[in-house]
Parts: C-alpha cells; sequence; structure tokens
C-alpha cells in the first residue's frame, strides 16, 4: 500500500504561526517532530511506500524534514499552485498502479493510539479491495464546522456534509448517525479516478492532461503551471464524496485532531496551573487560560483570560478564545493589502 501524503495546504487558520512558505503542517509545536514528519514515520509503519503531493515552494522544506527523521520519499509530485485536494490526489493517483491500494493522509493531523490506527486501516483496506472508497469517521466531540460530516449506517455511507453551517453542526453533534470526516481516504487508486471522472469529469481531464505533460526526473514529477491552471480547484470532499455512491466509511476510535484552529492546539498542549498553554518565555500574573506562543521575547499577561496571543518576528495575534476561526478573514485581508 502506498502513503499518499497531502503536504500542499496553506493552514491559514493558524497564521502567523502558519505562513505560506512555512505552513502549518512543517510546525513543531506538539512535539520534537513537525506534524509532516509525524504523518510519514506513523504511515511508514503501515504502508510500504511514501508519495508527497506537495507545492514546488515547499519541496525544499519537505525534503529537509524528510531527511531529519531519515526517509526517502519514494515519489515527489510538485504542483506549481495548489488546486486543492480533487487534483492532488487525482495525480498521485495518476502515478500508481490502478489496483494499487492508497491511504491518503493530511500531513497537519495528530493522531494518538497507534493500535486502533492500524485496526481501521485493516478494515478499510477489506472495503477498498472491493472497490470502495473508504472513508475514516471520528464520533464528533463538538459542533465544529470546519469539518466535513458523514451520515453512515454502520459502514454504509448515507451521505456526506462537507463544513455545514453551525445550526447543521449542532444537530449532527447530537445524532449517533455523524461523524466527522477525519479527511483521511483508503481506496484503490484505479477506483478513485473512476469515480472522479464520474463525479468531476472537468477534472478528472485535466488532471490526466496535466500528468501526461509533467516533467519526470529521478520519481520527482513536476506539473506545468499552465496545465495546472487548467485544472478546476476543489476537494474531494465535495468533488467526489458529497456525489459518489462508492463510500463506505469505518467508524474509529483512535484519538484525531485536525489543529485546525488555536482551540484545537490550546487542547492539545500542555497545560501550567492556571490553565494556561505556553510555548516559550511567558511572566502571567492572575492569567488563566491563555494560549500563549513567542519566539525569543519575553511575554508578560497581567488579569487577562481566555486569550489566544501569538508572537512572531512580523506579526503578533491577540485574540479571545473561541475567534480564532476568525483569523482566516486576517489572512484574505492581508492579500489585498500585498
Ligand atoms: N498537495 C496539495 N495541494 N495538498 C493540499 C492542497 C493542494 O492544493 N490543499 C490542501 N492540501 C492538503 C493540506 O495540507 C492538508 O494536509 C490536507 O490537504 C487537507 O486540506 P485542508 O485544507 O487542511 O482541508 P480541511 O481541513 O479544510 O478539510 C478537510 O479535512 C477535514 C479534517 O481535517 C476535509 O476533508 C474535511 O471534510 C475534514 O473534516
Ligand atoms: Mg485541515
Amino acid at each position: 500500500m502506498i502513503n499518499i501524503v497531502l503536504c500542499g495546504g496553506n493552514g491559514t487558520r493558524l497564521w502567523p504561526l502558519s505562513r505560506t512558505l512555512y505552513p502549518k503542517q512543517f510546525n513543531k509545536l506538539i512535539s520534537n517532530q513537525s506534524l509532516f514528519q509525524m504523518t510519514v514515520s506513523r504511515n511508514r509503519l503501515i504502508c510500504d511506500q511514501t508519495l508527497v503531493v506537495s507545492n514546488e515552494a515547499q519541496y525544499f522544506l519537505a525534503l529537509d524534514h524528510l531527511e531529519e527523521i531519515g526517509v526517502t520519499a519514494n515519489t515527489f509530485i510538485l504542483e506549481p499552485t495548489g488546486r486543492n485536494t480533487a487534483p492532488a490526489i487525482a495525480l498521485a493517483c495518476l502515478a500508481v498502479h490502478k489496483d494499487e491500494l492508497v491511504l491518503v493522509t493530511p500531513s497537519d493531523h495528530t493522531i494518538q493510539n497507534i493500535v486502533e490506527y492500524t485496526k481501521s486501516i485493516e478494515l478499510a483496506k477489506e472495503l477498498a479491495e472491493l472497490n470502495y472508497l473508504v472513508t475514516f469517521g471520528i464520533v464528533p466531540k463538538y459542533p465544529e464546522t470546519g469539518y466535513g460530516y458523514i451520515e453512515a449506517n454502520g459502514a454504509n455511507v448515507i451521505s456526506f456534509k462537507e463544513k455545514p453551517t453551525l445550526l447543521l453542526a449542532e444537530q449532527y453533534v447530537n445524532s449517533p448517525n455523524y461523524f466527522w470526516n477525519s479527511g483521511m481516504f483508503l481506496f484503490k487508486a484505479g477506483t478513485f479516478l473512476e469515480e472522479l471522472e464520474r463525479c468531476a469529469p472537468e477534472i478528472y481531464e485535466s488532471s490526466v492532461k496535466a500528468f501526461n505533460n509533467a516533467k519526470v526526473k529521478n520519481e520527482v514529477i513536476r506539473i506545468n503551471h499552465e496545465n495546472m491552471m487548467g485544472i478546476p480547484s476543489d476537494s474531494i470532499d465535495y468533488a467526489v464524496m458529497e456525489k459518489s455512491k462508492a463510500v463506505k466509511m469505518i467508524s474509529s476510535t483512535f484519538e484525531w485532531s485536525d489543529l485546525g484552529s488555536f482551540e484545537a492546539l490550546y487542547n492539545e498542549l500542555p497545560k501550567d496551573v492556571d490553565q494556561c498553554s505556553i510555548v516559550d518565555n511567558h511572566i502571567g500574573i492572575d492569567s488563566h487560560r491563555n494560549l500563549i506562543i513567542g519566539e525569543d521575547r519575553l511575554i508578560a499577561t497581567i488579569d487577562v483570560d481566555d486569550l489566544v496571543i501569538v508572537d512572531t518576528v512580523d506579526a503578533l495575534l491577540i485574540s479571545k478564545h473561541g475567534s480564532s476561526q476568525k483569523v482566516k478573514a486576517v489572512v484574505e485581508q492581508l492579500k489585498t493589502q500585498n
């Protein structure tokens, strides 16, 4: 089985920690390994090969991170620009034999309990051999609007709801039939391509064209800019999962987090006596439940609770705990200024 590692996203919800040239998956906040390194290491235990789909601009960063953990990726696909996950997965599936099982994983998650994880993968493999697109559902803990939800009856997927409104997410969390979509998938490369052709023929055809025109050298496949821009930008969730009839779900029990927000990051990090999560130098006087991340400078807080403070060399973020999904709006404004 081949692990397709998706590594071309920007992780804008963790700005200013996550930047276009240094996105979240390369951060080492949670452990001494980056999320990307943890993903590759975890899946090397299960898969025989690693295929990384990344942005051209992050290639050397990805290579450095692989070298640090003593791993060589078997194949790299380099995109000149991101067109979201459906094209990235399509290009990767085109690079392998159609009967090959592929485990598609984002590179920006934490997963605990590798034994449970491996069990879920084994179950998924059986369904993938029967030509299903297999997803991994996680019992939802709160009404997250940044995730997709899978409505399922056992392994049978009834519907797939990507990024619902808060109102709908609240309904889903209270129903036993709804699961978080973990964003990982297992299928035969050929099954995915067939379903993509059926559900999103334009993405399929333009991806085939881009792949056939790619420059290949030493297991590095470089897609050219014009061809990449010719692929409609869409996620696997909207383009295929919401439409396909061939989707199955494994209800999974491993601990999983997308670290998609500062709140999620706060939950993952250790806390001090004031329930503050602190990375680096901080003095807190009567300050509670704050997430404080700095670089070299000392950060002092007095009488403040439930804040997110992220200090970097060129940008400082101060947000209320619970509001950090709005960080995306800051990034949008920044884009219009630059
Ligand atoms: N190569 C490549 N190219 N990778 C990409 C691109 C791209 O254009 N866009 C995103 N990625 C990578 C990201 O780096 C990440 O590892 C993964 O694909 C998923 O993309 P995100 O942008 O993080 O997606 P999301 O978190 O909004 O939503 C997805 O994941 C959720 C769980 O984390 C969906 O699958 C949701 O349904 C799911 O709940
Ligand atoms: Mg994500």
